[in-house]
């Protein structure tokens, strides 16, 4: 598995973790729990960015290193 798709991945696995994380939440603060609870779904909403912003730039920084690479793999 190249870095591209775990990213990827890494991505699908915690946007769905941070989802069950939301609800989790919304339930215990509904039933008035303690409210530090409000900031757990933050941790894995920052993974989401930086991995998010990762994907976003991923072709524009691509373009200079693909060709090269591919070449270097053509060769080996
Ligand atoms: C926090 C900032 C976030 C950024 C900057 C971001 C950015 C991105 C980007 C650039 C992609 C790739 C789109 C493409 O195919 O070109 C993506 C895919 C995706 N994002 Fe996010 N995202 C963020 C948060 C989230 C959240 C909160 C969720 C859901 C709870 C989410 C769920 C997904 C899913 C399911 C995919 C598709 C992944 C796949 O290929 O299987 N993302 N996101």
């Amino acid at each position: 598995m190249n870095a591209n798709t775990f990213i990827r991945q890494f991505h699908r696995w915690v946007s769905a973790a941070f989802v069950v994380i939301v609800l989790i939440t919304w339930v215990t603060l509904a039933k008035k729990g303690p409210i530090w609870v409000s900031y757990t779904p933050l941790f894995p909403l920052a993974l989401l960015a930086i991995s998010g912003i990762y994907m976003f730039f991923r072709p524009y920084f691509g373009k200079s290193r693909a060709p090269r690479r591919a070449a270097a793999e053509l060769k080996a």
